[in-house]
Parts: C-alpha cells; structure tokens; sequence
C-alpha cells in the first residue's frame, strides 16, 4: 500500500539514520523508556514531515513507544527518497516520493490518512491537520489530537481555533522554549547557509545579505550570515524587531530598498509575497534568492515568470530567471525551504531537542485527552524543564539548583 520512490534505495537511508542516531542521546534515552513504558500501545500514529534522517528516526522511537506508524513528507522538495525507502523496509508504512507536482503531494497526505486512520499524530507546517478538517473529515471522530512542529502551522491552527473550527486539541510543539530558541534560531541559521553553500558554492564573506523576517529564523539567519563575514540588511514590518536587528548590529531597511544593494537575499517571515515584481525590478544581475519560510510563497514566483522571457534549471538547485530588461536572477530550490529542500536540514542535535519535545507531547496528548478541549496548548513548563535538564546532562554539564533560602527570597 505504501508509496516510495525505490525501495532499493533503502541502503544508503538507513546509513544516514546510523549516524542521526549516534548524535540524538535524548531521543536514544527516550527511546529505551518508550521500550519500557509503550506509551501509544495500539495506537495508530500519522506524522507529516521532512523525510530526512532525523525524521525517520523519530518515527522509529514513536514505534518503539508501541505506536503503528504510518509517515508522509510536508513537502514535496523535502522527502529524501533513500531515507523514505529505509522506513518502508523497516516495517513503517510512508508515502513519500521526492519532487512530485502540488496535486500528488496532497495525494499522498490522503493517502497517509486513509491507511493510518491515526488515533494521534504529528504535522509540520499544518497540511495534515487541514486535509482532516476538509476532505478526511470523516476520521475526525476517531482523533484524540495532535502536535504541530512548525511556526506557519501554529499560525493555522490558531487561525482555526479564532474561527471556532478546530476539531481536535492540538499541542503547539514549535512554541516550546526547548523548540524555537533552538530550532528556530539555531538550527535555521546553520543549515540555511549550508543548504545555500551546497547548492550555489559561493562566498558569504563581503557580499550584502538581505535577510526579510527577524524572529527566531531569521535572527539565526542573520548572525550566521554575519559570522561568515557578510554585511547584513534585515527588513521587516514589526518595529520591535526592527529595532533588534539594529541593536544586533544589523541596518535596517525597506524591501524596496533592499532590493537594489542586495547579493543574496533570505526570507524566513512565514508570510506571503514578501518579494515581489517592484523588487525584482531593482535587483542586481546575479542576485541570488533563497527562502527558509515554511511555503513557496515569500518569494512571488508568478512575479518572476511574468517579467522574464526565459526560466531554466543552470545547476541543481538553481534557477536561473533571464528577465526581459536583461539581467539574470537565481532561485535556489524552486524557492522552498532551501536547508531541507537543497541540504539535510537542521543539526541532529537541534532535532534531537525539537523531536524530544515531540515525543512528550504526543505522550501528553495520548495520555490527557479525554481532559483536552478543541484548542491549541502550551506545550507544558514540566515537559521543557524535563527536555533542558536531560540535554544538558547529556552535553556533559551541570548547573546550580536554588537553595529553599533563596527560593523563599525570590519569592517575597
Ligand atoms: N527552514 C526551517 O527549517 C524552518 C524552521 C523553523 C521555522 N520555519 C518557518 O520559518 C518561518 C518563520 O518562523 P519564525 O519562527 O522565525 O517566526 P517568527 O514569528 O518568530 O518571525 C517571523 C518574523 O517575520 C516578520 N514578518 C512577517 N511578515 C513580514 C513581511 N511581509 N516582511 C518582513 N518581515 C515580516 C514578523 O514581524 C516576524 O518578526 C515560518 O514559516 C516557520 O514555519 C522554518
């Protein structure tokens, strides 16, 4: 029933999950728990997500935990086909294949459902838990809740609470302190320059960096951008964050602005037609575009077909638009997140916090259900004082606790 792109590919996926393994201990620790303690006995869990490595893994711990697991990607750059067909011939059912149109993709998250019909599950950036809430309505009935990964799909579910629509209680996982201030920032600023030095191997060092967005993603973004030695603009809409970024050390300007200096230009807002016509217009020749936003919609690619008389794919990962007034543009990744489009995404360390975190939600919600309403939740302090003290632990340092006489000073 399962849909991969090669189940021979299955080799080379599961020496990338060896390795994944090695460096997440929080996630070998809870995986031996789960062993022990079987959290999601006889329950069926979806997940929707990058199929990459670290993923994989996860999905292997939430079947050590006693779960049926049945995976799907979260988008359709994102699957790597060798770790998808690693799953399927470790006994996880995955629909999953690299590169397919829009229509397959939504395709195959039907599809994930219809064969899971999920007690629980985990979604990245919100498809998922829309497809149950449209067309798979009818397995709503049999959902305890979820957790969602990302920033854009927590924007959509609260969306959906704000309208009375949610249909299940959902964890807010990206909200977590041991999520964003790492993942987020961290990890997004590290694998962004990795996904762009892969795919373009150019230098940072010297060239203006446009980075559009400056919360958690694009802070990191930013701060990596100017360790690898680049002048960095930062454009934005909020002024709070406008004036970080300028006590970051970062200019701040306009896009319309930004457009005419920049070299290599990140958007990372979770909004939408943040680069469009107007700025292409101004852009130098040879400006190279990259976003790390959950969806393909900051930078307009409509906009950039409409002024250029030519398109074509130079070099993997690049897209070359020649537009009519005569200077050339460069998307990278067909303008997807191009650390999980075009590199590995984030650190397996990132991920082993962002997944442990996902891991004690879902037991949460597997657990409390019958107490949970239809909204979105915190993730709870005592999960992420867990998560933080088991991190630690495990990166081999330790830290002071209060004694009762300063908890009672602190406390007057
Ligand atoms: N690439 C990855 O691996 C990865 C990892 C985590 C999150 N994300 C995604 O990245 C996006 C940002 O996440 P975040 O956690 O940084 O969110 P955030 O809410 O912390 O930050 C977004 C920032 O963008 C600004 N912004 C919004 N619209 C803008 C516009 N039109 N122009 C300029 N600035 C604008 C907001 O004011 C805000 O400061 C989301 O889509 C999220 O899902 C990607």
């Amino acid at each position: 029933m399962s849909r991969v792109k090669d189940i021979n590919l299955y080799k080379s996926g599961e020496q990338k999950i060896l390795w994944v393994k090695k460096n997440m201990p929080l996630m070998n620790y809870i995986e031996k728990d789960f062993e022990k303690t079987k959290p999601f006995d006889g329950l069926n869990v979806a997940i929707s997500i990058h199929i990459e490595a670290k993923t994989a893994y996860m999905a292997r711990v939430l079947q050590a935990g006693g779960a049926k697991v049945t995976a799907s990607g979260c988008n359709p750059l994102s699957t790597q086909d060798d770790v998808a067909a690693a799953l399927l011939h470790g006994g996880i059912d995955t629909f999953a294949i690299h590169g397919v149109s829009d229509d397959e993709y939504n395709k195959l998250i039907g599809e994930t459902l219809d064969f899971s019909q999920p007690d629980i599950f985990l979604d990245d950036g919100g498809d998922l838990t829309e497809a149950l809430h449209t067309e798979k309505r009818n397995l709503v009935s049999k959902i305890r809740g979820g957790s969602e990964e990302t920033t854009t799909g927590v924007h959509r579910l609260r969306g959906k609470e704000a309208r009375g629509e949610l249909l299940f209680p959902m964890m807010s996982a990206n909200d977590a302190l041991c999520k964003h201030l790492f993942d987020n920032r961290y990890g997004t600023g590290q694998s962004v320059w990795d996904g762009i030095d892969r795919t373009t191997n150019l230098i940072v060092a010297g060239k203006k960096v446009v980075v559009a967005g400056y919360g958690w993603c694009g802070r990191g973004c930013a701060m990596r951008a100017k360790g690898l030695g680049a002048d960095v603009i930062v454009c934005e809409v909020d002024a709070v964050k406008a004036i970080e970024a300028v006590m970051d050390g970062f200019d701040v300007m306009p896009m319309e602005k930004a457009a005419e200096t920049g070299d290599i230009f990140v958007t990372v807002t979770g909004c939408r037609d943040v680069i469009t016509k107007p700025h292409f217009e101004k852009m130098k020749d040879g400006a190279v575009m990259a976003n790390a936003g959950h969806f393909d919609v900051e930078i307009s690619k409509p906009d950039l077909r409409s002024l250029s008389e030519g398109e074509s794919e130079i070099k993997p990962g690049i897209t070359e638009y020649r537009l009519k007034n005569g200077k050339s543009l460069y998307l990278l990744a067909e303008g997807r997140l191009v650390n999980l489009a075009a590199g590995d995404g984030h650190p397996a360390e990132i991920m082993d916090m962002s997944f442990a975190i996902q891991m004690m939600s879902l037991k949460y919600v597997a657990e409390n259900y019958k107490n949970m309403e239809n909204r979105v939740y915190d993730v709870p302090r005592e999960i992420d004082d867990y998560v933080s003290a088991l991190k630690i632990k495990t990166m081999g340092k330790a830290i002071d606790s209060l004694t009762p006489e300063q908890i009672d000073y602190l406390s007057r």
